[in-house]
């Protein structure tokens, strides 16, 4: 399994998470998709604090959150209507094969399975998981935007109001070389001096390399949008919206 950022295991930076990633117009596309979809059956698979994953549960949906972090999972269960998911310490393995109509891949988890055979596993378990006909939703990160070029100390610093008093963070790009974005995210905790440093690596797939794995994998692509309101994609596109059709 793709080894876990410090981002996702330390408690001090999970409790930093929904601060620096609020709900925005990729949880309504979520929402509405799943509405739209009538979908029953719903699996996030690393759901991470679960924000998105709550907000899907309720009116007699069955919804799973699954993710391998024991620590962003500590912290969607303590937050409000946790009690209405399923949480699932896990990875795609854990998916099983339970029908699903709804798969989904949320803030570009699809990036955290840096090599081939990874995602193609990720999306043999998904294919698995769901019913024929169930869909699968994910983001990534168009390649061709260069967007790790506007990544640098400046233009992406920030200082957050945090349980653990302010802290001040920044991206800094290490290197980029076969599709991969090597990135270290500083974080300095102000009140008590302390400097955690994450090391991480994304990795970009192409929409034409993205939609061939999900074809070898069984999968239709019903749509590929390039924004939140379902603009079409085009190459300067920042995201890649796949929404896939099991087959
Ligand atoms: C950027 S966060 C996204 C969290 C959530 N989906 C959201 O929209 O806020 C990435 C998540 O992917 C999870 N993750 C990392 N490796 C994974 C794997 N092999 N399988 C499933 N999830 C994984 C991390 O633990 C983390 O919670």
């Amino acid at each position: 399994m793709t080894k876990l950022d410090l981002h996702y295991t330390d408690p001090r930076l999970v409790d930093l998470y929904d601060i620096e990633n609020p709900h925005g117009p990729d949880f309504d596309f979520f929402l509405h998709l799943a509405d739209e979809l009538k979908a029953q059956r719903i699996f996030d698979l690393g759901c991470g604090t679960g924000l998105l994953t709550r907000q899907l549960a309720g009116n007699g949906r069955k919804v799973i959150g699954v993710d391998p972090s024991s620590a962003m999972l500590a912290y969607a269960r303590r937050q409000p209507g946790a009690g209405r998911v399923q949480w699932i310490e896990g990875d795609s393995g854990a998916l099983g094969t339970p029908a699903a109509d709804l798969v989904l891949m949320t803030s570009n988890v699809a990036q955290v399975f840096l090599d081939d055979a990874e995602w193609a596993t990720v999306l043999h378990h998904i294919h698995a998981a769901l019913r024929p006909g169930g869909h699968l939703a994910f983001e990534s990160r168009n390649p061709d935007d260069r967007g790790w070029e506007r990544w640098n100390p400046e233009t992406t610093f920030a200082r957050l109001e945090t349980p653990h008093g302010p802290v001040e963070s920044w991206l800094e790009v290490v290197g980029v070389e076969n599709g991969r974005v090597h990135f270290k995210g500083h974080n300095v905790f102000k009140k008590t001096g302390e400097v955690l440093v994450v090391d991480s690596e994304l990795r970009y797939r192409s929409h034409a390399e993205l939609t061939t794995s999900l074809n070898n994998a069984g999968f239709t692509v019903e749509h590929l949008y390039g924004d939140w309101k379902r603009g079409p994609f085009a190459n300067t596109s920042r995201i890649m919206v796949f929404v896939a059709r099991r087959d």
